[in-house]
């Protein structure tokens, strides 16, 4: 891993740390992490991407490569973080999942030593932290989701994604007491349908939990985006002109230019603190 060079004011600034997530799996979370980082990395910010789905880690297959190292040896000790961590674009870098994890919270008081010594040994500054979950609602996810400091659900117009938004969603405000989602509607036909996705579970969130949902954007089903996932691409480089791509960007603009929701669970520390139910 290269290093990076030091900004002066990096202390200054805290890393937003935003979690993408879903209730039903396949809707394109890993597509949407892989792009975004892509985007924000473009557009001058220092990205890590943290692979949370830690049955079928795949971030580093779309990126076109497999990380040797993952979470997993961080976690029981055999590899450090500057071993672990990947730089796989100029200005993004990504912690592998590993595979066959036991629930987070479970690890012991060493393990978790271990892993919050390793993070706060971590050198460069990070503009973003995204935090690729898996789908649903087990107890992995909800530590990687309410750890984060903003949380991104997508969602497709397929109803049975809708639900298991709503699910998802509703288990995080019921249980887990978090109040602010952002929704990017995925797969859409137009921006309409993008539109009538976001207004339905905004409307029954609004109803029945009372919750009210932000909408981060839609990105059109296109074949392109399919096409360059088989072949290990980042659609928003290897098609920039496809609406998909823009979607990305204006999205990636939105992000960007939104609020940082201030020192609440702000920081990388406080998420990896956060995580490991120490804080
Ligand atoms: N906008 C889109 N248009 C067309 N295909 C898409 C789009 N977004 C994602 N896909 C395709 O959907 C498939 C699933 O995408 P991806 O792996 O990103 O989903 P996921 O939510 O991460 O899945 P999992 O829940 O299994 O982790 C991929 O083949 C991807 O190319
Ligand atoms: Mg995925």
């Amino acid at each position: 891993m290269s290093a990076i060079s030091t900004n002066t004011n990096s202390f200054r600034r805290q890393t937003r740390t935003l979690s993408i997530t879903s209730g039903k799996g396949g809707v394109g979370k890993t597509t949407v992490v892989a792009n975004l980082a892509t985007m924000l990395s473009r557009m001058g910010s220092n990205v890590l991407i943290l692979d949370g789905d830690l049955g079928m880690a795949n971030v580093d297959i779309m990126f076109g490569t497999r990380c040797k190292y993952s979470l997993k040896e961080l976690l029981n000790g055999t590899r450090r973080i500057d071993e672990v961590i990947t730089q796989i674009e100029p200005r993004t870098w990504l912690i592998p999942g590993g595979t066959g994890f036991q629930e987070l919270q479970n690890l012991s008081e060493r393990e978790k030593r271990i892993l919050l010594d390793q993070m706060s040994s971590l050198k460069q500054h990070f503009d973003y932290m995204l935090i690729d979950t898996a789908p649903g609602i087990d107890n992995n996810v909800m530590y990687f989701n309410t750890s984060a400091q903003e949380i991104y659900v997508v969602v497709t117009p397929d109803p049975s994604s809708f639900a298991d938004a709503y699910a998802l969603i509703k288990v995080l405000h019921t249980y887990h007491h978090e109040k602010k989602f952002s929704i990017i509607a995925n797969q859409v036909r137009d921006e309409q349908e993008g539109m009538a996705v976001f207004q339905r579970l905004s409307d029954v969130s609004q109803k029945f939990l009372f919750v009210s949902l932000d909408y981060l954007g839609c990105i059109p089903a296109d074949v392109g985006v399919r096409r360059a996932t088989k072949s290990q691409q980042i659609f928003v480089k290897s098609a920039p002109e496809s609406l998909a791509a823009h979607a990305i960007k204006r999205i990636s603009e939105k992000i960007s230019t939104s609020q940082n929701p201030g020192q609440m669970k702000g920081g990388i520390q406080f998420f990896w603190e956060q995580l490991m139910g120490v804080a």
